[in-house]
């Protein structure tokens, strides 16, 4: 049988996004968030970026509707009780996800493959709480969702051959490409990118050169759609520095030392686009 039911927990920037991609491609999408508000903004960021493709003649205007047509979204999560599949896009910390997935494990039927979007949180140890942990998994997205092509799957210590090939395929239905990877702090996206991102912070607190300067240089020399420090902002300074904690204290390697510069502008709340102020202002 087709997978046709999907939840996804979370209608922030990933979890509308995934909404999207989800809709786009035919399955009928439960889209469950704490708030009203929560649902409504991420609602009309579905609405707005499925007219950008209408715009560019990618989708029809008749396929915008149909996508949001298929998409419900509650306040209960009891209501995903009947999906076949949940991907949780909640918020990046190990408490609430473990919440979430404890609440998932008891709502759904057992069969049922309980995915997380979590950029870094280790899936063993979500998978732990539950009493499928063969069924637990990442599906690890990249934003903008609905223009990213990649998806990371990723393999916790007990996650089934059986639930692997039933995500690699279902993001392949999502015309996105599936990468196998093992659980691991940062998976490969996070333990390479961050890295990166954190090293062109530590050039800018130490004077190398300036935001605008370091950006250009992977710009225009390395073909980098976005510099390093505009992706930062873009990605969010504050779940930058939470990636570098986690590759910091899973790996316990000092190269992993988030830069001080990254720790004192998100305790300002500058936290890049989001909050109106980053490396950039908005
Ligand atoms: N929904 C749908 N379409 C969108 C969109 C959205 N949210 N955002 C942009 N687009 C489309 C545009 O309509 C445009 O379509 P076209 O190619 O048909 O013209 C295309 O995407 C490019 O957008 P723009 O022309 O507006 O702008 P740019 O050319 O500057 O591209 C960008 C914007 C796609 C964001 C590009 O700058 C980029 O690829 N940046 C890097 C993004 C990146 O690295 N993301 C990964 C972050 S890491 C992560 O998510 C993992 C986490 O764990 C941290």
């Amino acid at each position: 049988m087709t997978m046709q039911r999907v939840g996804v927990i979370g209608a922030g920037t990933m979890g509308n996004g995934i909404a999207h991609v989800f809709a786009r491609s035919g399955f009928n999408v439960v889209l469950c968030d704490v708030e009203q508000r929560f649902l409504d903004r991420g609602l009309d960021s579905i609405g707005q970026n499925l007219e950008r493709e209408v715009a560019k003649g990618k989708i029809a205007a008749s396929d915008k509707e149909a996508a949001l047509r298929r998409i419900s979204p509650v306040l209960d999560r009891s209501k995903l009780a009947d999906c076949e599949l949940i991907v949780e896009a909640a918020t990046e910390k190990f408490e609430i996800k473990a919440e979430i997935f404890r609440d998932l494990d008891r709502l759904t039927n057992p069969d049922v493959i309980l995915a997380s979007n979590t950029s870094s949180i280790s899936i063993t140890k979500i998978a732990a709480l539950t009493k499928r942990p063969d069924k637990v998994i990442g599906m690890h997205f990249f934003n903008p969702v609905p223009v990213m092509k990649l998806v990371e799957v990723i393999r916790g210590l007990a996650t089934s051959q059986v639930t692997y090939e039933t995500v690699r395929d279902l993001a392949v239905k999502l015309e996105k490409t599936p990468v196998e990877v093992n659980d691991a702090p940062g998976f490969v996206s996070n333990r390479v990118l961050m890295p990166l991102l954190n090293e062109a912070m530590y050039a800018v607190m130490e004077g190398v050169a300036t935001a605008q300067t370091v950006d250009e240089v992977f710009k225009l020399g390395m073909a980098h759609p976005m510099g390093p420090l505009t992706l930062a902002d873009f990605i969010g300074l504050d779940v930058c520095l939470d990636i570098m904690r986690v590759l910091q204290d899973g790996l316990g390697d000092p190269k992993y030392r988030p830069c001080p510069l990254l720790i004192k502008m998100v305790d300002a709340g500058w936290l890049g686009r989001k909050s109106g102020r980053g490396f950039y202002t908005y």
